[in-house]
């Protein structure tokens, strides 16, 4: 990641903004394959509730989406550039690979929730590096999509009812990163 490339007149001192550009880079990552991962729940998922969960999985897609265009705007807007390009994506993000060979709603339930917590995680930390580093703007942003996340993570658990959500023990669904 290569910090500020592009002159600004932003007042904010350029080691505060190359540490947020990086910092942004690494959680867009992770938001586009959070993106990725919801479209490939909705197209894939099976089973009884499959129309309730068809669109709630597309509309955290739609989150997804948004909180990407935030991310990427702000690195822009403090003198950087947006990496979104698929292959610095896969090598980047951070996210548990979304498992193929699932199909039934509680599978799709579970490794959505696992994204979604995943992220959150990295979110949350997020509030405060960039708190630290002095861009409360970046801050603001981390927390709407902080709140965001939590909610689409509350949505999708709230469907892990009955076997996943009684033999689920804090802290164990979580699956261990893939890379
Ligand atoms: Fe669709």
């Amino acid at each position: 990641m290569a910090g500020a490339t592009h002159a600004t007149l932003n007042d904010l001192p350029e080691s505060t903004r190359s540490q947020v550009i990086d910092l942004l880079n690494q959680r867009l990552a992770d938001a586009i394959d959070l993106e990725l991962q919801a479209k490939q729940a909705h197209w894939n998922v099976k089973g009884p509730q499959f129309i309730a969960l068809h669109k709630l999985f597309d509309e955290i897609h739609a989150a997804a989406d948004e909180y990407v265009d935030l991310l990427a705007e702000r690195i822009v807007q403090l003198g950087g550039v947006a990496e979104g390009v698929t292959a610095i994506v896969a090598e980047r993000s951070e996210l548990p690979q979304y498992p193929i060979n699932i199909s039934s709603g509680e599978e799709h339930v579970w490794a959505l929730s696992n994204a979604l917590a995943s992220f959150g995680e990295r979110v949350r930390r997020a509030i405060d590096e960039t708190d630290e580093l002095g861009d409360t703007d970046a801050t603001d942003i981390c927390t709407e999509i902080s709140r965001g996340v939590d909610k689409w993570l509350w949505f999708v658990e709230a469907h892990a009812d009955g076997a996943t959500a009684a033999t689920a023990t804090p802290g164990t669904r979580q699956i261990s990163r893939a890379r």
